[in-house]
Formats: structure tokens, C-alpha cells, sequence
């Protein structure tokens, strides 16, 4: 089922997510309907708050960005109570954009390397370092599930100059193809 999405300025996306149980119920489900909202939504990672869930999971997909790496094919993964332990490597700026704040496309200073611990849709524990995009698009859902989204990393400057976009996307004034959830309804 596809879920709408939450969008900039739903409370929602600025609170902290809680660790996922052992016996929370229909987790399968909850996997599937995030997969479904996000290929439907043509995005490469999802996180929970952004379907309206303080639960500490997200989805990546980075399959239709395989033209660009091979490495991208079937990187299909859901990360359960992830934790990030460090991050390092060199600083990169790539633009970014977000489900959540659409049509808004900014740089992003972020660091190139990743350690992460998370367990999967098994629960089985993973201990993990990735590079490069990978480890951007995950530290960008990552800090989704503690109310951080990617316009937070932009300069006073920027953020001024996206401020009526915002102001629109909080208001409903949105033109996208998949269903969502403003603040106001326009
Ligand atoms: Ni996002």
C-alpha cells in the first residue's frame, strides 16, 4: 500500500524515532508499504517520519541510479536502530534532494565514509562501512530519524534564498506525482 508522504513542517520530521521492538507488529508490511511509497515516489531512500512514524527504520534503493556505478545494482537494503559509530574520509558537496521537500535540489556538505551497526528486516545485526554515495544517502536517512533533514546543512544564504519554497511546500502549494501530506491544506 502506498502511504502518503509528510512534508516539510509536519512536526513529525523534527522528532526523534524510537528503536524498533522484537515484536513489533507487521513489520513485513511496514517494509513493504515503504518500498512501494518510495519506487512510486521515484526515490532512493525513505525513512520512517516521512510516512508519519516515530520508528527508528529506513529503506535505500540505489538500483535506478545503476547506470551511474554498477555497485548501485541491487543495493536494496532496510536498516533497523541504526547506529552511526563514526564518520570520516573527506569532506564532499553533492546535491541533494529530498521525498519530503519537493523540488528543492542543494548541495550538501557531507563526509565520505561511514561505520554504521544496524540490524535488518531478519534482525540480524550488521556492522558496516560504506563510501561514497552510498554512505551519503544513508547518513541523509539516517538523520531523518532524528528530526535533521538535508536544508538544515545549508548556509544562512541558501536557506533564505529556498525560504518561499519552503513557505509553499508547508502550505500545500506542492505539484507532485505521488500523494502527500502538507502542514495546511491548500
Ligand atoms: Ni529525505
Amino acid at each position: 500500500m502506498k502511504l502518503p508522504i509528510y512534508l516539510y513542517g509536519q512536526p513529525v520530521l523534527r522528532e526523534k524515532t524510537q528503536d524498533i521492538p522484537l515484536d513489533y507488529p507487521n513489520l513485513a508490511r511496514l517494509i513493504e508499504d515503504m518500498y512501494e511509497t518510495m519506487y512510486h515516489a521515484e526515490g532512493v531512500g525513505l525513512a520512517a517520519p516521512q510516512v508519519g512514524l516515530k520508528d527508528r527504520i529506513f529503506v535505500v534503493d540505489l538500483t535506478p541510479l545503476a547506470k551511474d556505478d554498477p555497485s548501485f545494482d541491487g543495493f536494496k537494503k532496510v536498516f533497523i536502530n541504526a547506529h552511526i559509530i563514526e564518520k570520516d574520509g573527506e569532506e564532499k558537496i553533492v546535491e541533494e534532494g529530498c521525498l519530503s521537500i519537493p523540488d528543492v535540489h542543494e548541495k550538501v556538505p557531507r563526509q565520505n565514509r561511514i561505520h554504521i551497526q544496524y540490524l535488518d528486516e531478519q534482525f540480524n545485526p550488521h556492522d558496516e562501512v560504506y563510501e561514497g554515495y552510498k554512505a551519503r544517502v544513508i547518513q541523509h536517512e539516517y538523520e531523518h530519524l532524528d528530526g535533521i533533514m538535508f536544508v538544515d546543512h545549508l548556509s544562512g544564504i541558501r536557506k533564505q534564498m529556498i525560504r518561499s519554497k519552503l513557505n509553499r511546500i508547508m502550505n500545500g502549494q506542492v505539484d507532485c506525482s505521488y500523494k502527500v501530506k502538507a502542514l495546511k491544506k491548500k
